[in-house]
Formats: structure tokens, C-alpha cells, sequence
């Protein structure tokens, strides 16, 4: 496995390798490895002579100073798990080298880039945007993964392909879980004891709306969520929203004639956790 910081070593590295005809599969990461970002590494090397993956911790899209500061970071152990996946290159570039000076550029993604995420934290997709695009540009995949648990970020991801006409084939990858099913995230790490086991709600919350969609209303499914929820000593509802899938607007009433996902956002003691479900595809 190479190494490599630069993006002009990286521009060299494949640019030998697309002139011999090699496919190249991207993993865009920000590091604290774990069965997740994994599965989308396999995906990949399934698919494409070349995989990259990316771990950089992209300050863009932090809007909270503190959770950039405590986000966690283990580069020997992502490179050790990354080199026994016979991931070919990863990419660990510096601040410097992804923002030599202050990116102006501003991203709109409309309503699907205010609800939600985008709502709670200003400016987040359009740091994601900004780093997406740096990446994109600078290794020049075929096929970029992205995990579903990042529900609106991969919409937002589709929405950017197509707007600015990047001919990269999006592969959307399914959300792996822990065995009591809270969604893998490397914040899980940064949980403590009795917040990490209460945390298991979150999905179950998720189970329990998928169940109750014929009887209940958007409304009552929503209360449900953070009746549910709150009851939990170490967790706090942020929001929970069933939206359709493909366009994310939230919806009043279910029809069953459009496909819809309940997404979930939830603080667990001061760590903030994003899940989803599809309802109806
Ligand atoms: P990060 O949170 O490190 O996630 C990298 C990729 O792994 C994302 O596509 C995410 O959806 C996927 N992923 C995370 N947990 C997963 C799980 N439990 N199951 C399946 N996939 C999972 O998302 C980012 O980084 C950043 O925003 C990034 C796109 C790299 C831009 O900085």
C-alpha cells in the first residue's frame, strides 16, 4: 500500500496507471476506521483495478470548533487496517496541501441542503462540497463510495455529480451496524459506558417507526421517536424527520406511493449520532 500526501505525487502515481487502462475506485474517509468504511473499501476493490482511499479530517465542515478538536484521529491503526484490506493508495493530505488558501467557493443545494443536517449544522454540506469536490478532482475516479448512514450527504453527493457534471459513477453502500444495532460511526468511540449501551435506542427507535408506518401518522411516528428517545437518561432528541427519499422534503402524511426514510439525529451525552431507515423504497 502507498502512502501518499501530495496531490501532485498522486496526479503522477495514476496518471500511470489510467494510461495502462486501470480503473480507479475512491473511498473518501476522515480517518477512526471501523467495519463501515471498510465495507465500502471491499466495494470497491470488488469493482476497480485501483482503490484509493482518503482519510482527512476536513475543518470545512465542522461547524462546531469543539467536535473538530475531539474528533478522533488514529492514523496507524486506519493504515494497518487499510494495508490488511489491500487498499493499493491512501491518501492523508495536510491542511496545506487541500486549502492553500481559504476556499470562497459556495455550494447550493436548495431545500435538500437546508433540512435536516444542514439545518443543525450551518455550513456543513457546503465544507462537504468543498472537500468532495478537491478530492474528486484530484483523484479522478471512476466509481466514488459513500455510505447510506449518511443519508442526506449522499443525496447532496448525487445532487453535485449532476450539477456540476462530474462523470463519476456514485456507489451507494448499506449502512453496517454493531451487534446490538447502533450504526457504526468512529464517534461511537468517544461514548461512555452507560451512554454507549442506552445508545442502542437509537436504532431501535428506527425499527419501531418502521413497524407502526400503516397505523400511525408522520406526526404521531415523530412523537413516538422522541417519547422514546428522551425517556433515555443520556439521550437527547435533535430531530427525527420522515422524508421522501429522493428529493428529502419532509412529508405530512404517508400515501405509500412514494418512497420514504426516517432519519434520526440524536445527542448521546454531548455526542451527536445520525441514523436512518427506509420505510417504503
Ligand atoms: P466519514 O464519516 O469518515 O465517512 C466516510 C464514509 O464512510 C461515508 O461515505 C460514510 O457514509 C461511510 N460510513 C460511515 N459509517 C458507516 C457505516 N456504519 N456503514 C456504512 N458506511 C458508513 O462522511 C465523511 O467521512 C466525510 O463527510 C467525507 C465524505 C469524507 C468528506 O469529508
Amino acid at each position: 500500500m502507498q502512502i501518499i500526501k501530495q496531490i501532485q505525487k498522486l496526479d503522477s502515481t495514476l496518471l500511470h496507471a489510467r494510461s495502462q487502462g486501470a480503473s480507479i475506485g475512491f473511498v473518501p474517509t476522515m480517518g477512526a476506521l471501523h467495519e463501515g468504511h471498510l465495507s465500502l473499501i471491499n466495494n470497491s476493490l470488488s469493482s476497480n483495478d485501483i482503490t484509493v482511499a482518503s482519510i482527512y479530517v476536513n475543518p470545512t465542515q465542522f461547524n462546531d470548533k469543539n467536535d473538530l478538536k475531539k474528533y478522533p484521529r488514529n492514523f496507524t491503526a486506519d493504515f494497518e487496517l487499510l494495508n490488511s484490506a489491500k487498499c493499493d493508495i491512501v491518501f492523508t493530505p495536510s491542511d496545506k496541501e487541500m486549502y492553500p488558501e481559504t476556499d470562497q467557493r459556495h455550494f447550493d443545494f436548495g431545500l435538500m441542503g437546508e433540512l435536516m443536517e444542514g439545518k443543525m449544522r450551518l455550513g456543513h454540506f457546503n465544507g462537504v462540497a468543498q472537500i468532495v469536490t478537491k478530492l474528486f478532482d484530484a483523484v479522478k475516479p471512476q466509481r466514488a463510495y459513500f455510505g447510506q448512514k449518511d443519508f442526506q450527504q449522499l443525496a447532496i453527493i448525487r445532487k453535485l455529480i449532476h450539477d456540476y457534471n462530474y462523470k463519476i459513477e456514485i456507489i451507494a453502500c448499506p449502512i453496517i451496524r454493531e451487534k446490538d444495532g447502533l450504526a457504526m460511526s468512529s464517534r461511537n468511540t468517544l461514548l461512555k459506558d452507560a451512554a454507549r449501551t442506552e445508545a442502542s435506542k437509537i436504532y431501535e427507535t428506527l425499527l419501531k417507526i418502521k413497524k407502526n408506518i400503516g397505523s400511525l401518522k408522520v406526526t404521531e411516528l415523530e412523537k413516538l421517536a422522541e417519547d422514546r428517545i428522551n425517556q433515555s437518561t443520556h439521550l437527547h432528541l435533535d430531530y427525527c424527520r420522515i422524508v421522501n427519499t429522493r428529493t428529502l422534503a419532509p412529508v405530512t402524511k404517508i400515501t405509500f406511493s412514494e418512497p420514504l426514510t426516517a432519519c434520526i439525529a440524536v445527542f448521546v451525552s454531548k455526542i451527536r449520532l445520525i441514523d436512518n431507515i427506509d420505510l417504503i423504497s
